[in-house]
């Protein structure tokens, strides 16, 4: 499939793209807010394209939302006429670093439903628990989660996120589930930075 990562720029949409990238299944384009520096991390990741975020949507079968989670909602309004019916996977968890933790977003929706409230595409949610430093040409032996209310745009996001790890794509139920998700980041950087670890999370006792 045709995948464009919004914000590919980033550690997390360069963690994707490497992986994606070495698997040779899919077609990678990255987008930013400045088409030059995304035809710059394209060439260095070997990439297929690099856009402006608006054209790197354009013709992709799934988008990934990875920009900065500040600009998650003006990116998903900036681009969902181009977007259309094309399936968005949110990844971003709102989250507050102080030096005694990371905390999640006090607000009661997630980032991915308030996405949803903007763009006509169907929205999923999911890969918050894999951390960008996981990601890589290696498949980290951990799961990966999504959840959406959408089925076309969960089975693609599902199809994605198991090329990713080397545990299971788990289906984790309604976009609801995303408020979930979203502070799993908090917990794995957490968790990396008490224990100076890289983290990341398997279910146990499914069939
Ligand atoms: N890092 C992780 O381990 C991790 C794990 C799970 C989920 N996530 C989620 O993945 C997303 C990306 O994380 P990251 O660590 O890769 O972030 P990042 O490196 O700080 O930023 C990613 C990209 O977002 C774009 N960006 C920055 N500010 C923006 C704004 N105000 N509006 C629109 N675009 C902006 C930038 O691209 P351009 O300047 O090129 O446009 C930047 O390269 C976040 O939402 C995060 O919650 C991250």
């Amino acid at each position: 499939m045709r995948i464009a990562i919004l914000g590919g720029t980033g550690d997390f949409g360069r963690g994707l793209a490497v992986r994606l990238v070495s698997l040779r299944e899919d077609e990678v384009v990255i987008g930013s807010r400045d088409a030059a520096r995304a035809q710059q991390a394209a060439t260095e990741l070997g990439a297929a394209a690099g856009a402006a975020n608006d054209e790197a949507v354009r013709g992709a079968d799934l988008a990934v939302l990875a920009v900065k989670a500040e600009g998650a909602l003006e990116t998903a309004r900036a681009t969902g006429a181009a977007l259309g019916e094309t399936p968005l996977l949110c990844v971003a968890s709102a989250l507050s670093f102080a030096k005694d933790g990371v905390r999640p977003d006090p607000e009661g929706r997630s980032l991915a439903e308030r996405v949803q409230d903007l763009v006509a595409a169907p929205v999923a949610a999911g890969l918050h628990s894999i951390a960008a430093s996981n990601l890589g040409v290696d498949a980290p032996d951990e799961d990966a989660f999504v959840c959406g209310d959408d089925a076309r745009a969960k089975e693609l996001a599902l199809e994605l996120a198991a090329k990713l790890v080397a545990g299971r794509a788990l289906d984790a139920g309604p976009l609801a589930s995303a408020r979930t998700l979203e502070g799993m980041t908090a917990v794995i950087v957490n968790l990396n930075r008490r224990y100076r670890g890289h983290a990341g999370i398997r279910i146990t006792g499914l069939p």
